[in-house]
């Protein structure tokens, strides 16, 4: 516990990103699989390869990204490093773990940033967050300024209207992709939206349920045209994300089933496998989760299906 607590405070981040959550996630992701490991082996062994056989059939080799690095744990980066000129690994933080690995590979590159385009405008609506750019410090923190000053913040704050309480859209950046030769999108997508919506939660008292989920459904669905536009662009683009979570009794009767992805569909068949992502123990003393992971080497090329998933618990 205290290794973590240390692992956090030393780990670089901007205050926006430390105080949504990020790094805490990051750290107790790592402690999760130094627990777990032998129950994540087949999953993490099943991205790998998949990865692995994607990169090494893409037809270009000058520049790779690979979306929500982390601590690279489903990541095969020697190969992908050996494979194309120029790797870079964009998450919006990455442990030392990952600094340690990437300072043996001189074509590899660590990009900080938010691939949902959404968690730095959700962490602006809090009235706790510092001002920024285009946002007035909140009038609570102008006690002892001069009336001008309280003026000109409740002005422009007012000028905000309706957008100070309305979940905004995602504008994920295209161009950390543009021009990608191979772009993998890794165990990332159901995770964009879900830091936010814990902000939201806690920030936003005025954003009902309806509208989380619908903000969450947007991440996802972004996040996919994101992938897609790149496709359509001539970039190898892979995807591997979770599709379905399952919560189980000890006699493996299900208890649960949980969208991840708020609703929004994959038409793309690929490979599929499970995650034991919680073993009995784990989370609960008398249940498991694990996860549906859908892995598509390439998007562009993948056969298309008119199946939904059905996430009830009475379907199969
Ligand atoms: C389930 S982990 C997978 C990490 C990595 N692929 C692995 O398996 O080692 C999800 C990753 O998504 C990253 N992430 C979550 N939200 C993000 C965002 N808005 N922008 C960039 N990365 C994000 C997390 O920091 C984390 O590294």
């Amino acid at each position: 516990m205290l290794g973590e607590f240390i692992q956090h405070a030393l780990m670089a981040q901007p205050k926006w990103v430390r105080r949504m959550g990020y790094g805490r996630e990051m750290v107790a992701l790592e402690a999760r699989h130094g627990r777990c490991r032998e129950a994540w082996r087949p999953h993490l062994d099943a991205s790998r390869r998949l990865i692995g056989r994607a990169a090494a059939s893409a037809p270009r080799t000058g520049r790779a990204v690979v979306l929500g690095s982390g601590p690279l744990l489903d990541i095969p980066l020697e190969d992908l490093a050996a494979r194309f000129d120029r790797v870079e690994l964009v998450d919006i933080v990455h442990p030392r773990s990952t600094r340690r690995r990437v300072r043996k590979l001189a074509n590899v590159d660590l990009v900080e940033a938010d691939v949902s385009g959404a968690a730095f405008d959700i962490y602006g609506l809090a009235i706790t967050a510092e001002p920024a750019e285009k946002r007035p410090p909140p009038p609570i923190g102008l006690r002892g300024q001069s009336c001008a000053v309280i003026h000109k913040t409740i002005t422009e704050t007012a000028a905000l209207g309706a957008a100070l309480t309305t979940l905004p859209e995602p504008k994920p950046d295209d161009g950390l992709v543009a021009g990608a030769d191979f772009v993998v999108s890794a165990n990332l997508m159901s995770q964009l939206a879900l830091l936010p919506l814990d902000w939201v939660a806690s920030e936003c008292p005025w954003a009902d349920e309806t509208a989380q989920l619908g903000f969450a459904r947007q991440v996802v669905d972004h996040h996919l045209a994101l992938l897609r536009r790149a496709a359509e662009a001539g970039t190898r683009v892979t995807l591997i994300t979770e599709v379905l979570r399952l919560v189980s009794d000890a006699n493996d009767r299900p208890l649960e089933k949980i969208d991840p992805l708020f609703g929004a569909q994959i038409f793309s068949v690929g490979e599929e496998w499970w995650w034991e992502v919680a073993p009995m123990g784990e989370r609960w003393p008398d249940a498991a989760a694990k996860l549906r992971v859908l892995g598509i080497a390439d998007l562009a090329a993948a056969p298309q299906s008119r199946v939904c998933r059905n996430t009830t618990l009475a379907a199969p």
